[in-house]
């Protein structure tokens, strides 16, 4: 009987950004030593962790949904546990709202799963939404096996508070990891099969520690670190902010070969008095600028941000000036948003709601624009030849799916392995994806 008890096995459900995909990773390997195993694919779990997202509306309404759907039955229910930004927000309303929920957890205290999970076996109902920094990853076990591409969590917080976003509420105040600990759990990841590391956070660019020889360093101060390990292929990092941009991290792209020629730097308008509303601390030309030193540096340089389309106010002039800014860009792939009021923001009391339908419009044209714009990126690479690393079968029979170091997804046939940096020319391009043709395959 799986309501009394401790659960057997567990599922972790990720909604939201990469950052949570680490979180669940990290709350799977903690469950796994304490004792409980991953349910199979298609089987039922005796306990589902919802790793939920709240930077839009859509993604926290989904927990409710997937509560909904969980709870209804045959009394065989599974244990729910309520994990990331939404129970940093509503954990308290979710324990009123959703009397399955068995506990709830925030993205700082992950830790104390094992020992919720108990008290939630006996009945005991419990929240727990601390924020102590830095004490669940000294908590967390060791990593083990992780695929050829792995995530490495270094920074977690803003403080930046830009007027539309949560995030400085759900996951607090900026804080960086220590640097040894990064090391030595990048190490770990090596050990265990990774060739790509993806440093994240964020604001990753804001993460700063002390060195071996306890010097201050930026980011790309870790990155030049991490480089010196031979098994170590690539580095990348996600999410950047603007104001974060330093010298030494524009200057890393053209010394450390290892770090990928991509950057993610989300501007979110092009317009100057929207920006400003937002609190962002950037203009479209500074940004700009910006992009040029980046481009100086790293020519090949894959380009990436996020926008927000139909914020408070905005008028049909200043969304053209994003279109405009997309078009001086070139972006080879971009995330785009309607304006979600989150509770609690200040611009969710803004005058000035644009309506839906105003706000699909739009949207359906930056998406346009986008498209374009990454079809166009695809289509300059072909003729190429790059390194691909594999990181998992296509769906045809004798096809492996990597990605090139600009971070486009690359299908191709022939003898690989998971985890192979292969020589590949890039031969046909999609708007999503790259049809290449295999040279050799290296073993590293
Ligand atoms: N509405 C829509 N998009 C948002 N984002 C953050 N908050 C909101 C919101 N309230 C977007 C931003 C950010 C990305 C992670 O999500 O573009 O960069
Ligand atoms: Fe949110 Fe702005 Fe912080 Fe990004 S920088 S997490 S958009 S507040």
């Amino acid at each position: 009987m799986r309501q009394s008890g401790s659960p057997q096995t567990f599922r972790v459900k990720n909604f939201g950004c990469q950052m949570n995909v680490y979180d669940g990773e990290r709350m799977a390997e903690l469950l796994a030593e304490n004792g409980m195993t991953a349910a199979p694919e298609g089987e039922d779990a005796d306990l589902v962790v919802l790793n939920t997202c709240h930077i839009r509306e859509k993604a926290a309404e989904k927990v409710y949904s997937d509560i909904g759907r969980l709870a209804k039955g045959d009394g065989s229910k599974p244990m729910i546990a309520v994990a990331g930004c939404v129970a940093q927000a509503e954990g308290d309303e979710i324990m009123a709202r959703a009397p399955a929920v068995g506990l709830v957890v925030g993205p700082q205290a992950y830790h104390r799963l094992p020992a919720m999970i108990e008290r939630a076996a006996r009945g005991e109902r419990a929240a727990d939404t601390d924020m102590p920094a830095n004490a669940k990853f000294a908590a967390l076990p060791a990593r083990r096996k992780v695929g050829p591409s792995a995530f490495l969590t270094v920074q977690e917080g803003c403080d930046k508070f830009c007027t539309y976003c949560v995030v400085p509420y759900t996951r607090g105040a900026e804080i960086s990891r220590p640097f040894s600990d990064l090391v030595a759990e990048a190490e770990r990841l090596v050990e265990g099969g990774a060739r790509e590391i993806t440093l994240l956070g964020q604001n990753v660019n804001a993460w700063t520690g002390e060195d071996g020889k306890g010097r201050n360093v930026g980011l790309d101060g870790l990155i030049r670190q991490l480089a010196k390990s031979p098994e170590l292929k690539r580095i990348r990092y996600t999410t950047s902010h603007p104001k974060d941009v330093t010298d030494g991290l524009i200057a890393v792209h053209g010394e450390v070969e290892k770090l990928m020629p991509y950057l993610h730097l989300p501007v979110q308008s092009g317009s100057n008095r929207v920006l400003k509303a937002m609190n962002r601390s950037h203009t479209a030309e500074s940004y700009l600028k910006l992009l040029d030193r980046f481009r100086a540096m790293r020519p090949d340089i894959a380009l990436s941000g996020d926008f927000i389309v139909g914020f408070p106010g905005e008028t049909e002039a200043e969304f053209e000036e994003t279109l405009r800014l997309v078009d001086a860009v070139g972006y080879a792939q971009a995330y785009s948003f309607k304006y979600s009021p989150r509770p609690g923001t200040p611009a969710a009391a803004m005058d000035g709601q644009i309506p839906r339908e105003v706000m699909d419009e739009r949207l359906q044209r930056l998406q346009a624009a986008l498209g374009r714009d990454q079809l166009a990126f695809n289509a300059m690479s072909v003729g190429k030849r790059c390194k691909v690393l594999v990181e998992r079968r296509g769906k045809k029979p004798g096809q492996w799916l990597g990605k090139s170091p600009w971070l486009q997804s690359v299908f191709f046939e022939g003898d690989a392995a998971i985890g192979d940096l292969v020589d590949v020319e890039l031969a046909e391009a999609g708007p999503n994806s790259v049809h290449g043709r295999l040279l050799e395959a290296v073993a590293v």
